[in-house]
């Protein structure tokens, strides 16, 4: 029975067997929240604040106390700090006065419509119906508590259950109001290239957040924050982590108000947001993920990990081994032939290489970034035999074929946008704001969604691909739809990724045994969202083995290695210029869906033999490096190393990587500790046969060599021999 609801104090109570969700209906009325943290058999009414136990309370409260009460779903009614929803009514009023009015605690938990969410398996929901019974509006509060992983997911449909229309303005996911504000706040934050970059700092009294304006979760921001108990580590205190499972325009805030309560909320931006609802109609918000640790910043990412295996990837590849590929991209751009991609792929084969991805420039007359986004014909002056032609060729090397697709776009310059000009996101009158020379198509709109997928099945069909790298390269603005009317443009920010997701849905639903990897000018739609129509993200466009400690380790706060799309490039590295050695690079990238990038052809054999000792290892370790459990051993943020391990769930095999950044004179050998091993086991490094026991590395540690030169690495491969 992880959900309880106890009538006489009127308490509800979600739990595993780590974790405790608990509130209450103040006055029989308005859900107030009193204990999210560690798991305990219950809160009693001495302890919880006297003015928040209505109505017998001795200040005599009435619903100016809402200002004063940790709410659940605060409305901007009687609470004049910052709310959850905001409705405006055919008067033009917003008051929105939501008390209880029912509640069921149901096994597994509902879908969301059209938007993705985690699945419900072994979980138990609670639905609790609150209603204004003024204007008849309602909201239905989800919340689902796991037993394999210390996340609660949250989320809220608006119901308009009145007689006229109202307008939702804001609709976030959760709520949270946490007693005090002695805590630190982080976001990832970053740019393209550098993203998901964690920034710390004091909670203070007002206004803290991050958000996307963008029409995409983006490189510049990330859905998700954290609260951490002042001194938390990786290892100790206490950790909360919220993340959303959406791919448009978010807002992650935690307002601190007069008494130093934080309200920490997420949920769809509000900005460029409302949503028109008729009598009878609802709007569904995303889900969000609310993660308790008390194990420090390394159990709640452990427990977000867990999120993803078991509730959120879906499909063949979920929980399997990865193909390991090469992409032509950084090899040779847009400037390729058949023969230059058959000549690469020869030399993969050489290299014990499972699949081959022809990345962008392969349709209409693509030489460049300029056209024909839309037009998804084979470029036959650079394919004389097409797709079809080249992916036979491919195949018949013993290789898997795969295929770059930027589905959401078009160019100007394309025969698509010649003949259907209003497709396009854009504002009539106003110039057409083109980034990377391309527009955005209406995914809000039926027509232009049964064209896309009619137009990328068949190329893919085509292709007869095995995988799909499907990437989206620019952000939107100037918002506007030629199909809808003014009351409902600002709806379009949501029904564009609904339509999104739509057509994610139907195109993978057709390639049930394809890998689709998503992407977003590197790592722009590294989100939740995603993660549920396609297991992997390209992580970053920084291929840098030491910009991508940085990037994977901000990164891993919440998602795990199996999502993070990693390549090997070549040096000097075509973002940052540095030359970094091909073992790291190899090292940095297994700790992701491992790949290549680079012109093999120009590798000499000691590189391709090299190359192939690599992989023969990454197919080995691929279970513990991808679905491990992960413990973050040295920060690259701001550091001069990065260490990170990964453990088997039965802690009889892991994989310790550590990166150097610069040499520095005169060092010494160092010790690291390492984490989440047996004690009691006995494990053989099986590069060097020599075996220690798990006490002895977490206690004492493992000898990190000095480096001599820059950016040096280790790697150990453990492996339990017996019983110490
Ligand atoms: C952006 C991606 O992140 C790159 O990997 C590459 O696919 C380019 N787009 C192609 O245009």
């Amino acid at each position: 029975m992880p959900i309880t609801y106890d009538g006489s104090t009127q308490c509800f109570h979600l739990f595993n067997d780590r974790v405790s969700y608990i509130f209450r209906l103040a006055g029989g009325k308005y859900p107030i929240h009193v204990h999210w943290g560690r798991r305990v058999r219950r809160v009693r009414d001495e302890l919880i604040e006297r003015r928040t136990i209505w109505p017998e309370d001795a200040f005599s409260l009435n619903e100016t106390a809402l200002d004063f009460l940790p709410l659940e779903c605060p409305t901007y009614t009687g609470d004049l700090r910052e709310g959850m929803i905001h409705v405006i009514h055919a008067s033009g009023m917003s008051p929105l006065l939501l008390a209880y009015e029912s509640h069921e605690i149901v096994e597994d938990k509902p879908s969301l419509g059209g938007l993705p969410s985690a699945r419900g398996e072994g979980a138990q929901s609670l639905l609790l119906t609150l209603r204004d019974e003024v204007s008849g509006v309602a909201v239905e509060l989800c919340y689902t508590v796991y037993a394999d992983t210390d996340v609660i997911a949250r989320s809220a449909r608006i119901v308009n259950g009145g007689s006229t229309d109202i307008v939702v303005n804001k609709a976030l996911s959760a709520c949270v109001d946490f007693e005090g504000c002695d805590y630190d706040f982080t976001t990832l934050c970053g740019a393209w290239a550098r993203e998901r970059r964690p920034y710390t700092r004091p909670l203070v009294p007002g206004d803290q957040g991050t958000s996307s304006a963008r029409g995409a979760s983006s490189v510049q921001t990330s859905p998700f924050m954290m609260l951490t108990s002042k001194g938390a580590t990786e290892t100790e205190g206490e950790a909360y982590g919220f993340a959303l499972c959406y791919s448009g325009g978010f807002e992650a805030s935690v307002h601190v108000d007069h008494h130093y309560i934080s309200r920490a909320m997420i949920g769809i931006q509000p900005f460029n947001f409302s949503w028109k609802l008729a009598p009878g109609e609802a709007f569904q918000t995303p889900e969000a993920y609310l993660c308790y640790s008390c194990e420090g910043i390394g159990g709640m990412s452990r427990s977000f990990h867990r999120l993803v295996h078991s509730h959120i990837t879906t499909g063949k590849y979920a929980r399997a081994p990865r193909p390991l590929l090469i992409n032509n991209w950084e090899a040779t751009y847009f400037a390729f032939d058949e023969e230059k991609l058959l000549s690469l792929a020869r030399r993969a084969v050489e290299a014990d290489i499972d699949l081959f991805v022809l990345d962008d420039g392969w349709f209409g007359h693509r030489d460049d970034d300029h056209s024909s986004l839309g037009d998804w014909f084979d470029d036959t002056r650079k394919l004389p035999n097409g797709l079809a032609g080249l992916s036979e060729k491919i195949h018949a090397l013993g290789l898997k074929f795969g295929l770059w697709v930027e589905p959401e776009m078009i160019s100007p310059d394309s025969e698509l946008y010649r003949a259907h000009p209003d497709w396009c996101i854009h504002v009539p009158g106003y110039p057409r704001i083109e980034s990377r020379n391309q527009l955005v198509l209406d995914l809000s709109r039926d027509e232009v969604r049964d064209h896309v997928v009619g137009v990328i099945t068949a190329a893919l069909r085509r292709a007869n691909v095995d995988y799909v790298k499907w990437d989206m390269n620019r952000f939107i603005t100037m918002w506007g739809s030629a199909d809808l009317p003014a009351d409902r443009q600002q709806e379009l920010g949501h029904r564009h990724i609904l339509g999104v997701y739509d057509m994610m849905r139907r195109i993978t639903a057709q390639f049930p045994d394809v890998l689709f990897e998503s992407c977003a000018g590197g790592g722009g739609r590294f989100d939740l969202g995603m993660m549920c129509f396609m297991p992997q993200a390209w992580c970053t466009d920084d291929t840098d083995a030491w910009m991508r400690c940085q990037i994977q380790h901000g990164t891993s706060l919440v998602f795990p290695a199996s999502c993070m799309g990693a390549h090997v490039s070549a040096v000097p590295n075509h973002q940052t210029g540095r030359s970094t050695p091909l073992r790291t690079r190899a090292a940095v990238a297994m700790n992701g869906t491992y790949g290549y990038e680079l012109d093999l052809t120009k590798l000499p054999d000691e590189d391709i033999a090299e190359i192939r000792a690599f992989n023969k290892r990454v197919r080995e370790m691929q279970p513990v490096l991808l679905y491990g459990d992960l413990y973050r051993l040295r920060s690259p943020i701001g550091g001069n190393e990065a260490a990170w391990m990964s453990v088997s769930p039965d802690k009889r095999e892991a994989v310790v990587t550590h990166v150097f950044a610069q040499a520095i004179p005169n060092m010494k050998d160092g010790l690291m500790r390492l984490a989440g091993l047996d004690e009691t086991l006995t494990y053989q490094d099986i590069d060097t046969g020599k075996t220690y026991g798990g006490d002895e590395l977490m206690y004492y540690g493992i000898r990190v060599t000095k480096p001599w030169g820059d950016y040096m690495s280790q790697q150990w491969f453990l492996r339990a021999v017996k019983e110490d």
